[in-house]
């Protein structure tokens, strides 16, 4: 699965060339390719890519069901929208407004409750990784799924050091192998998808995806670039 989170990125008409790019990229059928645009976009980008391969995704989205909410969209909005996942968690959103794993629960309920499937994001920062607690702290951002009573059959887990984000950097294989084999062993599920982001690039690609338990990638930079974005396609499917 190689997705692509658009950020906070594109004007209307750069958002709509560039969907119209990814709709014609070619891959597998058994390869899935989705981006998240943002949500000012989604609509105008359900209708470009209406019968093409490619899924659809929100950056975010509440729990809450229709209510009194300024400022916010909730899960089934965004899957009337035509969204078939939603990354929940992300670190720049844990960072700038404060969610954690437990405040994102119902979050992930109500993507689940509507047939989505939820990109859950967890992740160590510098500091984290260099005192030796990376392992410990990704733990952490994941067992809060398991106390909610939630069907977690769908769920896919998105590993990015924080470190790792717009960077350059990349964590190294035998990194990525234990934190893969760490979020496996926690949610307790041998056959979850988790996804690895931070600085995934055509350059980097072939290497991350060599890293043994990798499903996939979730691309921010390189997503805008609808060339590079196939490029990490391509490089998927020849690993
Ligand atoms: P990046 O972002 O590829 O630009 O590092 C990845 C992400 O934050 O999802």
């Amino acid at each position: 699965m190689i997705i692509g989170n658009w950020k906070m990125n594109t004007a209307r008409a750069d958002a709509v060339a560039l969907a119209e790019a990814v709709a014609n990229i070619e891959h597998q059928a058994s390869t899935r390719v989705g981006i998240c645009p943002p949500a000012l976009w989604i609509d105008p980008i359900a209708h470009i890519l209406e019968g093409s391969s490619i899924l659809l995704g929100a950056q975010d989205c509440i729990g809450d069901q229709f209510g009194a909410q300024t400022g916010c969209i909730n899960a089934d909005m965004a899957h009337d929208a035509g969204c078939a996942m939603a990354i929940l968690g992300h670190s720049e959103r844990r960072a700038r407004f404060g969610e954690t794993s437990a405040s994102l629960l119902p979050a992930v309920a109500a993507v689940l409750e509507t047939g989505m499937f939820p990109v859950f994001c967890v992740g160590e920062t510098q500091e984290e990784r260099e005192s030796g607690r990376a392992l410990d702290v990704v733990a952490k951002q994941i067992r809060p799924l398991l106390t909610a009573g939630l069907d977690l059959g769908g769920i896919v887990i998105a590993y990015e050091p924080v470190w790792a984000i717009g960077t350059g950097l990349s964590a190294t294989r035998a990194d990525i192998e234990e934190m893969h084999a760490t979020v496996r062993d926690v949610l307790g599920r041998t056959d979850a998808l988790v996804l690895y982001g931070g600085s995934v690039s055509p350059e980097s690609a072939d290497e991350v995806f060599s890293a043994e338990g990798v499903s996939g990638a979730l691309v921010g930079g390189a997503s805008l670039n609808a060339d590079k974005f196939a490029a990490i396609v391509a490089a998927w499917e020849r690993k």
